[in-house]
């Protein structure tokens, strides 16, 4: 059994199995995601959180009543912006530094803002050009706020990936390249780290001859895939660390992945999108990112991760988005995941 020793609420020595090791407490968070019109207000989703132990959340914009009450509640916070704002933070330092001024200043002293994105998965795209211009003005309007250590990022799904097999063999899409090397270099240089959404459910479903469940569920306890010196057990591992080969073949060596979303739908495709394999998924899920395992290319640490997402929404698109929800709107729970390892 594994022994855990909290000398403060973010600081954990985990005894394992006789071996040491340092972890953060409560390092997997979920996504507040708010698509929908059956959804219980913010104080009660917050409350929820606190009773589950979970002490990150990611909200997709600055959400007024969230906001208030992630205040004080030992809740940290990635702050999306809307997709929309996204043009005006590129192309006035004035509004950057007033969206600075509504939705990081009033509640800096009381909410550990952990990055804020601008932007999310707006690249490729007609959004993609205006991203690091936005970011770089919000670097700009927390430095003069004194919110420097605050990073600012971008969220990219995989989709900015031509190649992903074998991971080390992972790189940008020509077309994304040169915007996904310039926002490297500003990560590179701030320290901070690109936020990825990993989806090895949505590799499975458009590759089933090639992939396995068993691979993209991390039911595998042998080694499936074979790349070079590394192997690879889940799917998981394989597309982070096909990002990780990416940003190394435009200079981001030292830029760490965060992963913004992960998750499993339980309804609506079969046999594949059942309460069975989304609860399987989730719980190994939040297992493999809080050991130390890390990924066969960046092994030996936690990684950290957003489950998709607190509630099934009923405002996305019909079919499985709107089953990835840890619960229903009631507040009852889809099926049990265990967030405290
Ligand atoms: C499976 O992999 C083979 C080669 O490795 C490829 O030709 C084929 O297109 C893949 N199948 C799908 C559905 O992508
Ligand atoms: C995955 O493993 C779990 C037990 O950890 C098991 O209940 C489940 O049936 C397995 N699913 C598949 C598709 O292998
Ligand atoms: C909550 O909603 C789910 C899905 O609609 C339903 O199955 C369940 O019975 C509800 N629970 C309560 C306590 O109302």
């Amino acid at each position: 059994m594994n022994q855990l020793l909290c000398f403060t609420s973010a600081f954990c020595l985990i005894l394992f199995h006789g071996h040491l090791s340092i972890a953060e407490a409560g390092l997997v968070g979920v996504n507040y995601g708010m698509l929908g019109n059956n959804l219980p207000p913010p104080s009660e989703v917050i409350a929820l959180l606190k009773s589950r132990q979970i002490t990150r959340v990611r909200l997709f914009d600055p959400n007024y009543n969230a906001l208030q009450v992630l205040q004080g509640s030992g809740i940290d916070v990635i702050l999306g912006i809307l997709n929309q704002d996204l043009q005006n933070l590129a192309s006035d330092l004035s509004f950057a530094r007033n969206w600075v001024q509504e939705n990081v200043i009033p509640y800096s002293e009381a909410v550990t803002f952990r990055c804020i994105s601008a932007g999310n998965e707006v690249i490729p795209g007609d959004l993609a050009v205006h991203v690091l211009p936005a970011m770089r003005n919000l670097k700009t309007a927390l430095g003069e706020a004194n919110l420097e250590e605050i990073p600012v990022s971008t969220t990219v799904s995989t989709a900015v990936l031509g190649n992903s097999y074998p991971p080390s063999r992972g790189e940008f899409t020509k077309e994304v390249s040169p915007t996904m090397k310039s926002i490297t270099e500003f990560l590179a240089a701030a320290k901070s780290p690109l936020l990825v959404n990993v989806y090895p459910y949505f590799a499975y479903i458009y590759d089933q001859q090639n992939i396995s469940l068993t691979y993209a569920l991390f039911n595998s306890s042998e080694v499936v895939v074979k790349d070079g010196q590394l192997g690879y057990k889940n799917l998981f591992d394989a597309i982070t660390d096909a990002v990780y080969s990416a940003l190394e073949k435009v200079g981001g060596n030292s830029v760490v992945i965060v992963v913004s979303e992960s998750g499993w739908p339980s309804n609506e495709n079969g046999e594949i999108a059942t309460i069975a394999n989304a609860q399987t998924y989730n719980n190994k899920l939040i297992a493999h990112v809080s050991g130390a395992s890390g990924t066969p290319k960046r092994p030996g640490r936690s990684i950290d991760t957003y489950v998709f997402a607190i509630f099934n929404e009923n405002l996305k698109p019909p079919g499985t988005e709107q089953h990835f929800g840890l619960y229903y709107p009631n507040m009852t729970e889809v099926y049990h995941v265990e967030f405290t390892q």
